[in-house]
């Protein structure tokens, strides 16, 4: 089975059609990033982009993906620059665990993709795919709006 991963096209050889792309991403391609949280489509740790759009990856099985555009986190840097999401939550001091940061990171990059200047509650309705235990919100907040107000 061939994936487009990143940019790349990966190839996933003696793969049940069922497995999560989740399992793929971390165990075949150590794409670790992406993080385990639930299994089971609750708490948004494992968000990655399928054609753009912020999807559970411990959900979508592999067999579904064909010809289907995905990133991680991985792919969002290029080369020592990082992406300006990525920028903002170092200059925001975003993350407390981090674990939950990715899944918060790439749902930011598809609304901010989609609308750089979203209003507060499409802001809060995206991120609520996301949970964060460690109450990060006010600071993630506060990224998404230094960030519209650059784009
Ligand atoms: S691990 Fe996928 S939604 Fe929680
Ligand atoms: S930073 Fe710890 S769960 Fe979000």
């Amino acid at each position: 089975m061939q994936l487009r991963i990143n940019g790349k096209t990966e190839q996933i050889e003696d793969i049940d059609n069922d497995t999560p792309l989740l399992w793929v991403l971390r165990e075949r391609l150590g794409l670790l990033g992406t993080k385990y949280g639930c299994g089971i489509g609750q708490c948004g740790a494992c968000t990655v982009l399928i054609d753009g759009e912020p999807i559970s990856s411990c959900l979508v099985r592999v067999a579904d993906l064909a010809g289907r555009q995905i990133e991680t986190i991985e792919g969002l840097s290029n080369g020592q620059d990082l992406h300006p999401v990525q920028q903002a939550w170092i200059d925001e001091q975003v993350p407390q665990c981090g674990y939950c940061q990715s899944g918060q990171i790439m749902t930011t990059v598809a609304l901010l993709r989609r609308k750089p200047r979203p209003s507060q509650k499409e802001v809060e309705q995206a991120l609520s795919r996301v949970l964060c235990r460690c109450g990060s919100y006010p600071r993630i907040l506060s990224a998404i709006r230094k960030l519209s107000q650059e784009g």
